[in-house]
């Protein structure tokens, strides 16, 4: 696997690039990939509720919103935010006593978020420049940690999945769409920088996502794969002739409430 350091800067490259961009002018797409396949068609244009203009600058895989059963007044922290999407159909689902607070590790993604949040005068949402195995924000302070598209970027996921459990309030719950490996992914492919930005070389199978969350401590943990990719859908992003087939998948997990149970 490559130093950690060159896998961040080369993530923080690709998506300072996108920001730059404003996003919307690369088409839709893991920024890097040229596969606008896998990040169109994932909202309901109905749902999109004042905000269907942001769904161009979307690099989600999915949409962790309806799968996440968001309820007035709860807390709730994006995790790789993006533009800012997700943190605004959040922040809408938790009303004025709840807050969306959108972390991402790419500044001008944050402040490219920041406009977009005073363009459309949300005011439950904040943004924050961080990492998300370093997360910024107190222990056991967040109802439900939120990400799309993301998880698969970090290089030190014990780390990441150590730190989503500390920032849950007991009870509190993950909810994550997510590229996924259908087989084991090669040292090579792994090895190779510029598919890590591109959201493959990190993809971790089902089978190591459950016990990574397992042995952190979560609950209810469940992944169900939503859609598979196929060879045109993944396009220009060069995958080595024995890649695994890959898959978008939502991860739900639950940090135990205070009696061991789901509260
Ligand atoms: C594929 S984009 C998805 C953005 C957004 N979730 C969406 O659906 O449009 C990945 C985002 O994660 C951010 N990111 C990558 N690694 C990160 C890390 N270690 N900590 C926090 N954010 C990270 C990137 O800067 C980028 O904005």
């Amino acid at each position: 696997m490559p130093e950690q350091p060159s896998v961040l800067d080369a993530v923080v490259r690709t998506y300072s690039a996108a920001a730059r961009l404003q996003v919307s002018s690369l088409g839709g797409c893991c920024a890097s990939c040229g596969c606008g396949a896998v990040t169109s068609g994932n909202y309901e244009p109905s749902k999109l509720e004042g905000l269907a203009q942001l769904e161009n600058s979307s690099l989600g895989c999915g949409n962790p919103i309806p799968e996440a059963d968001l309820a007035p007044g709860e807390v709730v922290l994006d995790l790789g935010s993006g533009a800012g999407l997700d943190t605004f159909l959040a922040a809408q689902r938790v009303g004025a006593d709840g807050l969306a607070i959108g972390l991402d590790v790419t500044r001008e993604m944050a402040e490219l978020a920041e406009r977009n949040r005073r363009t459309h005068r949300i005011d439950n949402a904040r943004f924050l420049v961080g990492r998300m195995e370093c997360i910024p924000l107190p222990s056991a302070s967040v109802d439900v940690v939120l990400s799309n598209c993301v998880l698969n970027l970090s290089v030190d996921k014990r780390a990441l999945v150590a730190e989503v459990f500390r920032v849950l309030k007991p009870g509190g719950r993950l909810v994550a769409s997510d590229i996924v490996a259908g087989g084991p992914v090669s040292e090579e492919l792994r090895r190779e920088v510029g598919l890590w930005s591109a959201c493959f070389a990190g993809a971790l199978s089902v089978e190591e996502w459950t016990a990574l969350l397992n042995d952190a401590g979560f609950c209810e943990v469940r992944i169900e794969p939503r859609r598979s990719y196929s060879e045109s859908d993944v396009g220009t992003v060069g995958l080595p002739a024995d890649a695994p087939t890959f898959l978008s998948a939502v991860l739900w997990a639950r940090r135990p409430g205070p009696n061991g149970a789901a509260s």
